[in-house]
């Protein structure tokens, strides 16, 4: 291949292809719109925060995305966001389930409301059913499409965020391979995503501090050194596991955490080993 065709190539991994992206007014939702359109894609972005996802279309161009009103845990929301996108584009190849949140404080069980539970699973893990759900609904008859879902670190190690968030999370790990299993017969791939610690709005909100105190802290928790977790590490996984580059891969939860949780950071074996 010639040098110029291979630039292309690896330019327009998603030329053609139309996503939809929950929770991409901001953060990693955000930063992957913007990728994925880079990459060529036509982008639907759904919301709850209008004016900041309008910002988004904004930046990306009109011509490339659009914005879709979409409280995730409204069923008739998500059904409207898949058929709008599929009456804009004709089609949709890739669904990000990525809207979420995490309340603040972090409480103790005895102090956790129900309420509060009840609605980070509404948003996290119901929400991202109700993404599955309707993304199946027209990738099956299409006979292909690539479901991707923001899980975190926190369903792979234990006492990284609030109860309900852990659960959350967990959920959607469950729900990833469950699906994946029911939808390798129509050549849909489901995976999800864990990432640790970047520094969003709702990171520095949960945290309560600025966002350079937010990556300050991850990296002095970090198991890789020399570098720190930004939302385009994030959004670059979502497109190799969005793109042909994963054609092969489904049931699985790329875990983006710089190896946080196959470690224990307790017993420092290998602290100060450097050479
Ligand atoms: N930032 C991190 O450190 C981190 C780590 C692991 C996992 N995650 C996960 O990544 C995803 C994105 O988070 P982020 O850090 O970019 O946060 P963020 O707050 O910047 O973005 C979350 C987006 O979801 C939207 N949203 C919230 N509730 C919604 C609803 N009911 N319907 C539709 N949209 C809704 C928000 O408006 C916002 O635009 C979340 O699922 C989060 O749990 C984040």
């Amino acid at each position: 291949m010639a040098a110029s065709s291979l630039t292309r190539a690896i330019a327009e991994r998603l030329e053609g292809k139309v996503a939809l992206i929950t929770g991409g007014a901001s953060g990693i939702g955000e930063c992957t719109a913007k990728l994925f359109a880079n990459h060529g894609a036509k982008v639907a972005i759904a919301d709850i925060q209008d004016e900041r996802a309008h910002s988004v279309v904004d930046a990306i161009g009109q011509a490339r995305s659009t914005f879709i009103h979409c409280d995730v845990t409204n069923e008739d929301h998500v059904r409207n966001a898949v058929d709008a996108t599929v009456s804009k584009y004709n089609k949709l190849d890739i669904m990000f389930n990525n809207a979420g949140v995490c309340i603040v404080p972090t409480p103790r069980i005895v102090e956790t409301k129900k309420s509060d539970f009840e609605r980070v699973l509404n948003v996290n893990t119901t929400g991202v059913f109700l993404g599955m759900k309707h993304a199946a609904r027209v990738m099956i008859p299409a006979r292909t499409g690539a479901i991707i879902s923001s899980s975190s670190m926190a369903a792979e190690l234990a006492g990284c965020g609030p109860h309900a968030y852990t659960c959350s999370k967990c959920g959607v790990v469950g729900l990833t391979k469950n699906v994946a299993v029911e939808l390798g017969q129509f050549g849909i791939r489901v995976n999800c995503i864990s990432p640790y610690g970047a520094a969003t709005p709702m990171a520095t909100e949960f945290m309560g501090v600025g966002a350079e105190e937010v990556e300050q802290f991850f990296y002095s928790k970090a198991n890789l050194k020399g570098t720190v977790l930004k939302v385009d590490d994030i959004a670059n996984a979502a497109l190799f596991l969005a793109s042909d580059d994963a054609k092969y891969v489904s049931g699985q939860n790329l875990v983006v955490d710089g190896g946080f949780s196959i470690t224990n950071a307790a017993f420092q074996m290998f602290e100060n080993a450097e050479t």
